[in-house]
């Protein structure tokens, strides 16, 4: 018996095919992409992950990654970054996505990446393929006239204006210090710098001015940083700008203060926004009017455990502990059955041994619902209020909290 041939067949982009690759996505969103556009975005793109499926000449149906380390409670593991999926309208709904990521999953498995990220433009789309709510994501627009702090202190460091270069020189070095401490942060290459993070095309602006980057200096040492554009307005009662933050980004909690201190004296401004913090965000408790940040709270990074095994493995724990874990995976099976986590060391510290068992399970879960609980976003006894972890020996899943507790919360602030 010959093999059916497939209606859409599958194709991987070469760095001369890609741009085809691109179209469906630019169908699916209903946007173009210039020349420029196309060029500085090709300077961080991995065509060797990117696949489409063809309907006879044309790609109808793309989906691409990138190659990211994905911080986790103590370590960091390998992460495929699911990027720039869509399908054309006039395909849609004849299981070309599904396709894709059948053949997407299989290829991060074989590249030995434990997990899989995700930005989602919808959040229903996902978690049929496994893909767990692994990080919230906040936005701030704050009121600039109510940012006063709930207890005044002294201001550390001091923050000067910088260009493209120094912020390239100093900016990482401040980033990688934060990510090695936050779960779900994403590494950075020095073209993701250059041509994501830093780089202010006109095209970028949509409105607001260039890009504005700040330096915050402890000693002479960087510690902080914040990347900002300004849309200038004015109405009858004077000015009313927004300062839009890119990215604000310190060590400590007194260099942070000292970043918002000095995003909140810029003048000619009435609010100040940002669309990724952490939840719940440090600002909330800092000022006297918590109310002033204007908080949205959002689904953010989505997680697939592609490994289990390796993945569990990879972080760090709250504190010793056993469990066995009955795992339902439909789409990634080789990851369903029961697995036993064994964690030893001191709280913090403490790792795991994974491993297949035939013992009695204490909880039974889908593995969508442990990628919710891997980096710490939601605990395990979130997920069996709301119907989607059962306890099978009483206690288990205050044990399951205890073991996966972590002390920071999980936040993204790379888009992708
Ligand atoms: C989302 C999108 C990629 C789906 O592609 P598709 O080829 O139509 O999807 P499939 O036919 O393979 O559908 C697979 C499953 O997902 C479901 N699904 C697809 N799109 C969905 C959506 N937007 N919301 C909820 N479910 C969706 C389908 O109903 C189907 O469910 P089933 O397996 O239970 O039958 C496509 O509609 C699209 O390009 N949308 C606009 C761009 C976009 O949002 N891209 C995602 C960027 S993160």
């Amino acid at each position: 018996m010959t093999e059916p041939i497939p209606r859409y067949p599958i194709r991987t982009a070469t760095a001369a095919t890609l741009r085809d690759f691109v179209a469906p996505l630019l169908a699916a969103f209903g946007e173009e992409m210039s020349d420029t556009e196309y060029d500085d975005w090709r300077r961080t793109a991995e065509p060797d992950r990117f696949i489409a499926a063809f309907d006879g000449p044309a790609s109808v149906g793309a989906a691409g990654a990138y190659t990211f380390r994905l911080t986790v409670p103590g370590g960091e593991v390998a992460a495929a970054g699911v990027t720039a999926v869509g399908v054309e309208p006039g395909h849609r709904r004849q299981g070309i996505l599904r396709t894709l990521m059948r053949q997407q999953l299989d290829d991060v498995r074989a590249r030995g990446e434990p997990v899989a990220v995700l930005w989602a433009s919808e959040a229903a789309i996902y978690q049929r393929f496994g893909y767990g709510l692994a990080t919230l994501n906040g936005s701030l627009e704050v009121e600039r006239a109510r940012t006063e702090w709930l207890r005044p202190a002294e201001p550390v460091g001091r923050l000067r204006l910088v260009d493209a270069d120094e912020a390239l020189a100093t900016f990482p070095g401040v980033y990688e210090r934060v990510r090695a401490v936050t779960p779900g942060a994403l590494s950075r290459t020095e073209e993701w710098w250059r041509w994501a993070t830093l780089h202010d095309a006109e095209y970028m602006r949509r409105g607001a001015g260039p890009k504005y980057r700040y330096l915050c200096e402890v000693d002479g040492s960087p510690e902080g940083y914040a990347i900002y554009r300004v849309k200038g307005d004015w109405d009858e009662r004077g000015p009313k700008g927004e300062l839009m933050v890119v990215e604000a980004m310190a060590t400590s909690p007194a260099v942070e203060r000292a970043v918002w201190s000095f995003l909140f004296g810029v003048d000619l401004v009435r609010t100040i926004t940002l669309r990724r913090v952490a939840v719940p965000p440090p600002l909330a408790l800092a000022l006297a009017d918590p109310r002033a940040i204007g908080l949205r709270v959002v689904d953010g990074l989505w997680l697939r455990l592609v490994d289990l095994q390796a993945a569990l493995a990879a972080r760090r724990y709250g504190g010793p502990g056993e469990l066995v874990v009955e795992v339902t995976d439909e789409f990634c099976p080789w990851n369903a059955g029961r697995w036993r986590i064994a964690v030893f060391g001191e709280p913090g510290a403490a790792v795991a041994t994974v491993e297949r068992t035939d013992g009695p399970a204490d909880i039974a879960t889908d593995t969508a619902d442990l990628a919710a609980a891997y980096l710490g976003a939601f605990r395990l006894s979130d997920l069996a209020r709301a119907g989607r972890a059962e306890e099978l020996v009483p206690g288990a899943l205050r044990r399951a909290d205890a073991m996966l507790a972590w002390d920071r919360a999980p936040h993204c602030g790379t888009m992708f």
